[in-house]
């Protein structure tokens, strides 16, 4: 056991009747990036936070750079960076303000945080705007300086809570390749997210749907493993009408709208392609093309989540 991994066992956290997280287990590597997929209301903030040290689990546990988060939440919040779903900057201090604040909340004495707060602000690109009053920046520069506050102390261990949501995708990579300095200096970072192409920077992932873990392992091995049957891409003028059609055929294992393409799961690729340019063609639809395409990781959370709700149901 090392002091920047995370051990999670059976954790789960009970709100009334409702469980928000059941029984998830996972363990995320020294200097890793791991993230943590779902839709809205799949439990991730909660699972933060209860590995964060700020929310008691129901049952289960973990250990968060060899603290125990239910006996030493203290240590664990020390020990951490976190950096949560609203960025808890204030907007009428100047940039530099926030750091200070933030170096003072980890208990950092003013003479480190002098030291640190130019890597902060170098790091972050905001060298210069250490005047400048935060309500005034960008959402990506405010997302930036929030991570900058939350390793400001140093951590080994960072978790970000959807960190890129609201922020344009010029500011969503940049944050990326800071997010990937970081796991280069050794720092294990766990972060959320429902963009489905940002989680293809993770080392591993764990996919969670309503409190429970469906899928886990490498980018790669999440689409090797869990769709192992072909996907067409079929463009048509008419998506609508042509998914209508051809999501009822027995042969469309799975059918979902990318924009103006089609995805469409088969077992057989040559039969598929026949079958779906006849269909079309009965019906009056214009097929432009269909092509066999390597899944995304769209692909594999879409397929796993309609499982699911099919087994729910
Ligand atoms: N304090 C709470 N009391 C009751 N229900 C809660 C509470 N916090 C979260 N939930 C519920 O737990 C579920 C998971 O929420 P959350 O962890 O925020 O999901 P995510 O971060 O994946 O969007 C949601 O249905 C949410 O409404
Ligand atoms: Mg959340």
């Amino acid at each position: 056991m090392s002091g920047n991994t995370i051990e999670v066992h059976g954790l789960t956290k009970r709100f009334g009747d409702f469980t928000a997280v059941d029984r998830i287990s996972f363990d995320v590597r020294q200097g890793e990036i791991f993230g943590f997929l779902g839709a809205n209301g799949a439990g991730k903030s909660t699972a933060i936070r209860m590995l964060c040290g700020l929310l008691e689990p129901t049952s289960g546990g973990a250990l968060v750079g060899g603290f125990d988060i239910s006996r030493d939440p203290e240590k664990v919040k020390a020990a951490i960076g976190y950096m949560s779903q609203r960025f808890s900057l204030y907007e009428d201090l100047t940039v530099g303000e926030n750091i200070d604040f933030y170096g003072r909340v980890y208990g950092m004495t003013w003479q480190a945080i002098r030291e640190r707060k130019q890597w902060a602000l170098d790091v972050t690109s905001l060298s210069g705007r250490e005047r400048s009053l935060t309500g005034t920046l960008s959402g990506g520069w405010k997302q930036r300086l929030a991570l900058g506050c939350a390793v400001l102390h140093q951590p080994k261990i960072v978790f970000l809570d959807e960190p890129t949501s609201g922020v344009d995708p010029i500011m969503r990579r940049r944050f990326w390749e800071l997010i990937n300095k970081l796991s280069l200096e050794g720092v294990t970072i766990l972060v959320t997210t429902h963009f489905l192409e940002e989680a293809e920077y993770c080392n591993d992932i764990i996919m969670i749907n309503a409190g429970t873990i469906i899928a886990t392992g490498s980018p790669g091995e999440l689409k090797k493993n869990y769709l192992t049957t072909p996907i067409l891409e079929v463009q048509c003028a008419e998506v609508i009408d042509a998914m209508a059609l051809i999501e009822k055929e027995p042969w469309a294992l799975e059918t979902s709208v990318f924009g103006s393409y089609l995805h469409v799961s088969v077992p057989d690729e040559a039969e598929a392609r026949t079958r779906i340019a006849e269909l079309l063609a009965t019906h009056g639809l214009h097929l432009n093309s269909i092509e066999r395409i390597t899944p995304s990781l769209e692909d594999v959370f879409i397929y796993l989540q309609d499982r699911e709700s099919t087994k729910a149901a």
